[in-house]
């Protein structure tokens, strides 16, 4: 008998009337209008079921501490910078782990089950780095928490900088981070972006690096960054972060640069609310988006994915925990308004994001983990359109979160009572 029964389910990539039936934490089969003997059957009624949401780019150390000392005044990345480096020295691995796990309960909550986090190696005590490897001890029954050694003050421009970062990795940490455009000089820059990938291979480590989160049209880290990947085969294996002075690059230095970063199989990520709301803050008007070119590098070929990059911290005093919102904050900038625009920025919350973690076992087929999320929405355009309500989270077969329908209970004049989830009549 089978442990989970879905049956009458729409998937992401549109077939409807499906059933998965799931059998060990696995997905056993995935078939149209089966019907098995199970402990426990779900009939999804036609809403889509899709794979859990990946968040391939955060700020664990830092979430929920907004207001700590005191409040970003300015909006600007650089003040976010200032105003972490006064909370640092006021940190606890208690008060940490403690505002941690409660991101990640909000995360469950949202059915978002896998996150890939930087933490800051850049103080020596390196007690952000023991704090969340402990949080990624704890979730670990149901988040999959991935760790970047991010070296926020700069790897060559703090003392002790690339020791530390090593350290990390010692720790377990499992990524090597970087931020080549806080580095004092592009020389060193550059030289950071070196050196980082190429201890990233030595130790068979994947790499992140923040890479040129500013309007600068001339910081081109990006393409050492995927010169650097070729030439130490780690195709595959490279992201990079923001690369929001693409939005500000010269046409023709990009059409240069788009088949680089393919063809060194470099996966870009784009923080939409965070590069909205931190870019083009030197300019009058216009005023840039400072988003990277979203449709241009899927366009080359390149896996793009989505990040939320903050909630509630130095750079950033909104968020959720919410992959839907980054995912519609991405399409409206982006202006990826198309069918196949809103598609692809739903798999950059989904699929490309967990390519970019090299999740093993993700996706709905026959052999992947039974991690899905069952929305209130009939499909991937619906849910990003309403940020559907998370009806039901399972992780390998496991319900871990359930959350009740958003109805609106209707008392119009001279009209019946009636409700209405904001979905026109199929
Ligand atoms: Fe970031």
């Amino acid at each position: 008998m089978l442990n989970l029964l879905v049956t009458n389910a729409t998937l992401p990539d549109g077939r409807t009337g499906m059933s998965i039936a799931v059998q060990d934490g696995l997905i056993a089969e995935v078939t149209e209008g089966l019907d098995a003997p199970a402990h426990e059957k779900l009939d999804a009624e036609g809403l889509l079921l899709a794979p859990h949401f990946v968040d391939p780019h955060f700020h664990m150390d830092a979430t929920l501490s907004y207001g700590l000392p005191r409040v970003n005044e300015s909006g600007t990345l650089l003040e976010g910078i200032a105003l972490w480096g006064e909370l640092k020295p006021l940190l606890t691995a208690d008060a940490l782990i403690e505002r941690a796990l409660a991101y990640c309960d909000w995360a469950v909550a949202k059915g978002l089950l896998a996150i890939r986090t930087h933490v800051d190696t850049s103080d020596a005590s390196l007690l952000a780095v023991d704090a969340l490897l402990e949080v990624k001890r704890q979730v670990a029954p149901y988040i999959d928490l991935q760790l970047v050694a991010f070296p926020q003050d700069g790897v060559l421009r703090s003392q002790g900088g690339v020791e530390n970062l090593t350290r990390a990795l010692d720790k377990g940490v499992d990524v090597v981070g970087g931020i080549p455009h806080f580095e004092r000089t592009m020389a060193d820059g550059a030289a950071s972006v070196k050196l980082l990938c190429e201890l990233a291979a030595e130790r068979g480590k994947l790499v992140d690096m923040h890479c040129d989160e500013s309007d600068d049209p001339l910081s081109r880290h990006i393409e050492t960054l995927a010169f650097e990947a070729q030439r130490l085969g780690l195709q595959g294996r490279v992201t990079g972060s923001h690369c929001t002075s693409m939005h500000s690059m010269d046409n023709y230095y990009v059409s240069k640069l788009l088949p680089l970063i393919a063809q060194s199989g470099v996966a870009v990520i784009a923080n939409p609310l965070i590069n909205i709301t931190l870019q083009g803050r030197h300019d009058t008007y216009p005023k840039r988006r400072g988003m990277t070119r979203v449709p241009e590098l899927v366009a080359a070929g390149v896996n793009v994915a989505f990040g939320h990059d903050c909630v509630m911290d130095p750079w950033y005093g909104m968020g959720s925990g919410d992959m839907l919102e980054v995912a519609h904050m991405g399409l409206h900038v982006a202006q990826m308004t198309s069918q196949a625009g809103i598609r692809q920025c739903f798999e950059a919350v989904t699929t490309n994001a967990a390519r970019v973690m090299h999740l093993e076992r993700y996706g709905i087929e026959p052999g992947c983990d039974a991690s899905f999320v069952l929305l209130q929405a009939r499909d991937p355009v619906e849910a990003i359109r309403l940020r559907a309500t998370r009806l039901k989270v399972f992780r390998k077969g496991q319900l871990l979160a359930e959350t009740p329908a958003a109805t609106a209970a209707l008392h119009l004049p001279g009209r019946a009572p009636s409700s209405s989830w904001m979905i026109p009549k199929a």
